[in-house]
């Protein structure tokens, strides 16, 4: 039988993943398990690129070469059905990485269905995503998922090298970090919750046991607009720090970013390829630029707005192409951030933040800064702004019980990977994207 279905002793029946086939010596027999990515046949010989997790390599059947019943199951075998694929390793300059697998055998363990991602198909730019849990398999996406994983495993590493703990924060919350209207509701046993935007509320309790800590976990955003930055579910990555200034943080991010990315170039650099991404680390430090010198680069390119308000989306395009790596812009009007953010002593009407900000085009992937860290002043911002006292009753507590000087920030996982693989838009990012218009699959 040319069909192992029944077979279950599959690390037996693997001898070889797809990389170390492609690494190991010439003539080695090999068996590999994967899918059938692609599949053509050129004058008698079928060559079938294979998938596992950790690569492709083209085997080739042959009259003469592959026993025959196996020739004829590699002639019918369907895209995307897993296999078992055994022989030795030849050395083929045509092929990819020089190495193919001359099939001596193949078996089919799970037959599929006719593929329905073909070229033909893809009519409307959503078909991708509304097939995104077989679409996920193409090289494009696995090589950004890839990216993104790395990142996150360098993100990790950077961390906890420098002494800071991973702390995990609930989801489910009452007290509102960035403001109301991006706030998804419960109904929590009769009672109003909300899903977190941001963990910064808890990693300023966490402080004060830790004194250094990171977060590493979804935020929920109701964005109400379609747009290429905006996921309604996103991955946040973010620090906070005791006894540190507004710019002990931006040093922390400039280093983060600088790790991450030097990481990825190391690590990824076919994965870049494959998506045809070119991308160099950014050099440090990052540029910096005030909130007014944003400002008035805006108004000369054609896009005005009010002092304190949010730098417009366009803004921060036509800004961000204008740099060749991040930057940062510092000094935001304290009214158009959220109700924690410390005022500058110098000028009150400005907060001691930033965005940092990635190039071309791409924009906001990071915002940090320094938080108020004295009872009253925070007590008389919580009521300013009308925020409802009981639900921070014990942010404000924690003013009253040795909460120190403490800045922090929250980064972006899909705005980051974004940039660093050059995406037009973000849902290409993470797995299975949420967005305004798409909550499936
Ligand atoms: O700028 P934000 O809203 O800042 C905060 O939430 C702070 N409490 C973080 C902190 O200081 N600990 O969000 C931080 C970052 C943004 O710069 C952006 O990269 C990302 O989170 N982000 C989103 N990413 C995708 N889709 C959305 N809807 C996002 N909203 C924010
Ligand atoms: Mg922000």
């Amino acid at each position: 039988m040319n069909n192992l279905s029944g077979e279950t002793n599959w690390l037996n029946v693997r001898t070889h993943s797809v990389l170390e086939a492609v690494k190991s010596g010439r003539e080695d027999y090999v068996r590999l398990l994967g899918w059938v990515a692609s599949k053509r046949a050129i004058g008698g010989i079928v060559f079938v690129m294979l998938r596992d997790g950790s690569g492709f390599i083209q085997v080739a059947g042959k009259k003469g070469v592959t026993d025959e019943e196996s020739l004829e199951v590699m002639k019918r075998v369907s895209l995307e059905s897993a296999a078992m694929v055994g022989g030795p390793i030849r050395e083929d300059e045509r092929a990819p990485h020089g190495r193919e697998l001359s099939v001596k055998e193949f078996k089919i363990i799970s037959l599929a269905d006719k593929w329905p991602i073909t070229k033909s198909a893809i009519k409307s730019p959503s078909f991708l995503y509304d097939n995104r849990h077989l679409s996920i398999r193409g090289r494009k996406a696995i090589s950004i998922l890839k990216i993104r994983a790395e990142s996150i495993y360098s993100s990790l590493e950077f961390f906890t090298k420098r002494g800071f703990t991973l702390i995990n924060a609930p989801m489910l919350v009452q007290s509102a970090c960035e403001g109301g209207a991006t706030l998804f509701n419960l109904d929590y046993f009769g009672k109003v919750a909300f899903l977190t935007q941001s963990a910064q509320l808890y990693e300023e309790a966490a402080i004060c046991a830790f004194e250094k800590v990171f977060v590493l976990q979804p935020a929920f955003r109701a964005e109400r607009s379609k747009t290429t930055k905006h996921l309604t579910e996103f991955w946040m990555l973010e620090a906070e720090q005791a006894f540190a200034t507004h710019s002990d943080v931006m040093k922390l991010e400039e280093d983060l970013v600088s790790h991450m990315t030097n990481h990825i170039v190391d690590e990824c650099s076919e994965e870049l390829k494959t998506i045809g991404r070119r991308f160099s680390p950014p050099t440090t430090p990052f540029p910096r630029i005030t909130y007014d010198e944003a400002r008035n680069t805006a108004r000369r390119k054609g896009i005005v707005f009010e002092w304190g308000d949010d730098i417009p989306t366009e803004a921060e395009k036509v800004l961000s192409r204008s740099f060749d790596r991040p930057f940062f812009i510092t000094g935001y009007p304290l009214k158009a951030r959220s109700f924690y953010h410390m005022a500058d002593p110098k000028d009150g009407r400005i907060s001691l933040s930033s965005d940092l900000m990635a190039p071309e085009g791409y924009g906001e992937i990071a915002t940090g800064g320094q938080r108020i860290h004295e009872y009253d002043t925070l007590l008389e911002r919580v009521k300013k702004q009308d925020l409802p006292i009981e639900s921070f009753s014990w942010y404000l507590d924690l003013r009253r019980y040795g909460l120190p000087p403490h800045s922090g920030f929250g980064i972006g996982i899909e705005r980051l990977v974004r940039w660093i693989c050059g995406l037009r838009h973000i849902r290409a990012s993470t797995l299975f994207p949420r967005t305004i218009t798409r909550i499936s699959p």
